[in-house]
């Protein structure tokens, strides 16, 4: 991964999360059915499966587990910051959140975003320059702690890459902050429409 030219352990938040990794098991049956259980709390915002149906509040299904369970313990922690998830988070233990990563990583995404025909065409070409894919896969699915993207709901990725651009939006390791740097109001217009969008049926 060339892309994590900066100090992997410059933070402690990282350092943190990087312990926790280390301790995270393969995914089983039975951490998912533990996890079922538990996201009854989280369906009533994330929606049915984690797939959601409020398009500011951010899908978890088909999500990479890591990345779930870095985003709760970032909570928990305090690296990252809402005024929801993060009283909801200081609630959780490790197992808890282990087993929520694996039963929403285990369920499909659902798109229900309609590109616009033009953004179908310079999503991709945005995605390639501004090097979206190299870190989130070519299909943007995610892997490890990088995030899916692909499908994600619209009106969350308008304010996430608002947010790293601005530097509101707490990042892992400053990354994204340096991705979105360049990123203007219509690229990310246009990059949220067209990331939104894969995975819907007729894209
Ligand atoms: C009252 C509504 C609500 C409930 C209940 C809730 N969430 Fe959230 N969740 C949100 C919102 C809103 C965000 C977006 C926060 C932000 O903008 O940083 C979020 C963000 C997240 C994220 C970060 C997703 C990402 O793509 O970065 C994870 C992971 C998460 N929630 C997991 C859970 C889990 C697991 C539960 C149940 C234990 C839960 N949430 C319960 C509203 C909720
Ligand atoms: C150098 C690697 C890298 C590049 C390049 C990169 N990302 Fe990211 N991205 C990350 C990491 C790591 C995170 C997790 C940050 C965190 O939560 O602290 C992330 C998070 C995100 C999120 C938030 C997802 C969520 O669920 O909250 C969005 C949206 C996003 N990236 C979109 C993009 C787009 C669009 C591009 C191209 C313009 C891009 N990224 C380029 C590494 C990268």
């Amino acid at each position: 991964m060339i892309y994590f030219s900066r100090s992997l352990v410059s933070t402690t938040a990282l350092f943190g999360a990087v312990v926790f990794l280390s301790s995270i098991n393969p995914v089983s049956a039975a951490d998912i059915a533990a996890g079922k259980a538990k996201a009854e709390l989280c369906v009533a915002c994330h929606g049915p499966g984690g797939n959601s149906t409020n398009a500011e509040i951010p899908s978890l299904s088909g999500q990479p587990p890591q990345a779930i369970s870095v985003a709760l313990f970032r909570f928990r922690e305090g690296g990252r910051k809402n005024p929801i998830m993060s009283p909801i988070a200081a609630g959780l233990s490790n197992a808890d959140m282990n087993n929520l990563a694996a039963y929403f990583s285990s369920v499909e995404r659902i798109s229900t975003h309609e590109t616009k025909a033009a953004n179908l065409v310079a999503g991709p070409q945005l995605a390639n320059k501004y090097n979206c894919t190299q870190c989130h896969g070519p299909n943007l699915l995610g892997l490890q702690h990088i995030p899916r993207i692909a499908g994600q709901q619209y009106e969350y990725l308008i304010a996430q890459l608002r947010g790293f651009k601005a530097q509101t939006r707490s990042d892992i390791d400053g990354n994204m902050s340096s991705a979105a740097a360049n990123l203007n109001g219509e690229d990310i217009d246009a990059l949220s429409d067209y990331i939104a969008g894969m995975g819907y049926k007729s894209n």
